[in-house]
């Protein structure tokens, strides 16, 4: 009998350790992302695939539950079949068998299909672009991007340890965390976008106006659902209710693997929380380096706060 996802990871995770960094490209992946870069480099994608990009932490997982409940017409029950990387399976990822990578889940899988990936711009398998897949991208500002990320390197045994915060933060600046520089990355989509027709979001647009977000993510997809079911996606895909819920929470991943223990996967939900762990030294070291590196963008983006 077919192993069940967690129930596949349980069964590898005295093989799974925190995997070192290795370029591809010049951009840090993990190792056994690595490992497997001709496969996924050659992924060909059908037309009607959808790729959510994002640098990790920025609401992918949220993102990933809007858009598979939007295309349940807002159906909550069917959005519970599987867990997140189930339903929405993660391109790169490659891991210790029996564990399936992306690549397998996806085989296994009619489009559309949900597809998540944090690969930055340069490295998405060409055939989205040949195939002229819709493709979502999401920014978060970067101070609470990194704050994200740092909590989640303590939980995730699969990233190599995040050490003090300030060396974290000086790790980020210099491009050195899983899939590279935050910079490089929402530059990469951003400066696309139009010529590639991808859909460019806001984390904080999200928190905002859930509805209005929702909304813009229908129409570029070209899916209609009620305003009634746009109602019931936005309440579904609340933290709260997210957090609750064990097939968008990551608790299908087993404890030796995800700690929630340390950091729950939905931590925090929230714009701003940079501010209770940047001191105001650090932070104006961080927001000095940002103008140097953001500043050959010459359109007004963002993502700072
Ligand atoms: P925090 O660590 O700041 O809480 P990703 O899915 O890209 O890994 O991003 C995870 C971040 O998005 C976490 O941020 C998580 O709490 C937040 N998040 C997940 N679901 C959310 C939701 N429905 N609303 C707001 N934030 C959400």
């Amino acid at each position: 009998e077919e192993l069940t996802y967690s129930e596949a990871i349980e069964k590898a995770a005295s093989s799974i350790g925190r995997f070192p960094l290795v370029p591809v490209r010049g951009v840090p992946l993990m190792s056994h992302i690595a490992n497997n870069w001709d496969s996924v480099w050659a992924f060909k994608p059908d037309p009607s695939d959808i790729l959510i990009a994002t640098y990790p932490k920025a609401g992918t997982t949220w993102t990933q539950e809007i858009i598979d409940l939007l295309l349940h017409n807002g159906d909550a029950e069917a959005c519970k079949r599987a867990p997140t990387p189930v339903r929405s399976p993660f391109l790169e990822i490659a891991s210790p068998p029996p564990i399936p990578s992306g690549l397998d889940l996806l085989k296994k899988m009619n489009p559309p299909r949900l597809i998540k990936t944090h690969l930055p711009f340069q490295l998405v398998p060409p055939g989205f672009w040949e195939n002229k897949c819709k493709v979502i991208y999401v920014a978060r500002n970067a101070k609470d991007n990194l704050v994200s990320y740092y909590f989640f390197d303590q939980m995730n045994k699969t990233q190599p340890e995040p050490g003090p915060f300030d060396g974290y933060i000086h790790k980020f600046m210099r491009g050195e965390l899983g899939w590279g520089s935050w910079y490089d990355h929402v530059k990469g989509y951003w400066l696309e976008r139009e010529k590639k027709n991808i859909l460019y979001l806001f984390y904080e647009d999200m928190k905002e106006n859930p509805q209005r977000e929702v909304e813009r993510i229908m129409r570029y997809l070209d899916v209609s659902v009620s305003d009634e079911a746009v109602r019931q996606i936005v309440e579904l895909t609340s933290f709260k209710n997210m957090k609750e819920n064990p097939m968008a929470n990551y608790s299908c991943i087993p404890s030796p693997v995800f700690d929630q223990s340390i950091s729950p996967f939905m931590r925090k939900g929230e714009v701003g929380d940079w501010t209770n762990h940047f001191t105001a030294e650090q932070s104006k070291v961080f927001d000095e380096d940002y103008d140097k590196q953001m500043r050959d963008l010459d359109i007004p983006f963002r993502v700072m706060l």
